[in-house]
């Protein structure tokens, strides 16, 4: 393939994130270090792409593309990205677009891999979960499928939480017309006797083994051969992590950073961020993953990145994000290539 990198960015011209969620990366940065090693670099908006250019058929480029917090604005790049990916190389590839803010395909892609993790379980009705509710080994850990920070994870030590709980994520605006079009039916005397065996709860959620007594959970990011990691303590008397703000850069348990390079490995990406956990044991779990647009602060607040070199090494010094984003697609590519 011809050396040539189509990045597409989003509304706001953005290839995200920075430090913050409203913020892209450097891209004069990012496109000088891909430059430098011959690449023709080009940039479109999603909207120029479908709307506006003349080149709405790109074929065989290296693209690298960035996704959305934003459900609908998602789909919207899930569409354009599907069928450019029939014939270019995009970077990263499909499932990782899929994984994005969606914790039940996470676990689906995961289970293909045969990453071996956590127990889990994918519902997106009431009456799915209702049936196998007998058969957790409580407690369990339920996700709602999108959400960041711990906002919409929760603990369920029995089943009566578990549906407490499960209902709570599952109510939506399809609960509320489930009741409102009954009585419209009731009115106009169409109610069928089987109406009321239909569903009125639907929201995507996860199941997940709990894992106990962990202080705290690891964010790691691999760009490349670099890997940074980030201890995150638990909050008081809970026991999540994410958004805890409780973080220090120590240095974790080699079994971390030898599972983070195993997944990194079977996944064929650029770059990666992972959540793990380690217990008592030293069993590593694999809790959530994304291999886009995901948060940078572990890289670009970490004093220093590990190494594989026999080893793992700790080589001290600050990295730059567009820098490192650029380098762990060269490296990406190079490898493809062979
Ligand atoms: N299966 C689990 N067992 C124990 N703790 C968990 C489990 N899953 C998540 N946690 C804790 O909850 C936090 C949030 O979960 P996570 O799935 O990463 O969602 P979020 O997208 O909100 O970060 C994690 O940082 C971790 O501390
Ligand atoms: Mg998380």
């Amino acid at each position: 393939m011809e050396k040539r990198i189509l990045v597409i960015t989003d509304y706001k011209d953005a290839y995200r994130q920075d430090i913050s969620r409203s913020q892209g990366i450097d891209l004069v940065q990012f496109k000088q270090v891909l430059e430098q090693e011959g690449y023709a670099v080009s940039q479109i908006t999603y909207n120029e792409l479908v709307n506006h250019s003349s080149k709405k058929g790109y074929t065989d480029w290296y693209i690298v593309y960035t996704s959305s917090e934003n459900i609908e604005y998602k789909e919207y790049i899930k569409d354009i990205i599907y069928d450019l990916q029939k014939r270019n190389e995009i970077i990263p590839g499909y499932d990782l677009l899929m994984c994005h803010e969606d914790k039940l395909y996470q676990e689906i892609y995961k289970r293909n891999l045969g990453i071996q993790s956590l127990d889990c379980q994918m519902y997106a009705t009431m009456k799915d979960l209702q049936k196998d509710i007998d058969n957790f080994h409580y407690p369990v850990v339920i996700k709602n499928c999108v959400g960041a920070g711990s906002i919409s994870v929760f603990k369920a030590d029995n089943k009566k939480e578990l549906m407490k709980c499960s209902k709570k994520i599952m109510l939506s605006k399809d609960f509320f017309e489930y009741y409102l079009k009954a009585a419209y039916k009731k009115v106009l005397g169409k109610l069928s006797p089987y109406y009321f065996e239909d569903e009125k709860y639907f929201g995507r959620l996860v199941v997940q083994q709990y894992v106990p007594n962990l202080e705290c959970d690891w964010k790691v990011l691999v760009f490349g051969e670099k890997y940074y990691a980030l201890r995150r303590n638990v909050r008081k008397n809970d026991f999540r992590a994410s958004g805890s703000g409780k973080f220090s850069f120590e240095t974790p348990d080699d079994a971390i950073l030898t599972f983070a390079e195993a997944v990194y490995e079977k996944m064929k990406v650029p770059f990666l961020s992972l959540d793990l956990c380690i217990n008592d044991a030293k069993q590593v779990y694999l809790i959530e993953f994304q291999g886009i647009h995901f948060g940078p602060y572990t890289l670009i607040e970490s004093p220093h990145y590990f190494v594989h070199s026999g080893a793992w090494e700790k080589i001290e010094g600050k990295s730059v994000l567009a820098e490192e984003y650029a380098q762990a697609i060269l490296q990406y590519i190079e490898k493809k290539l062979k």
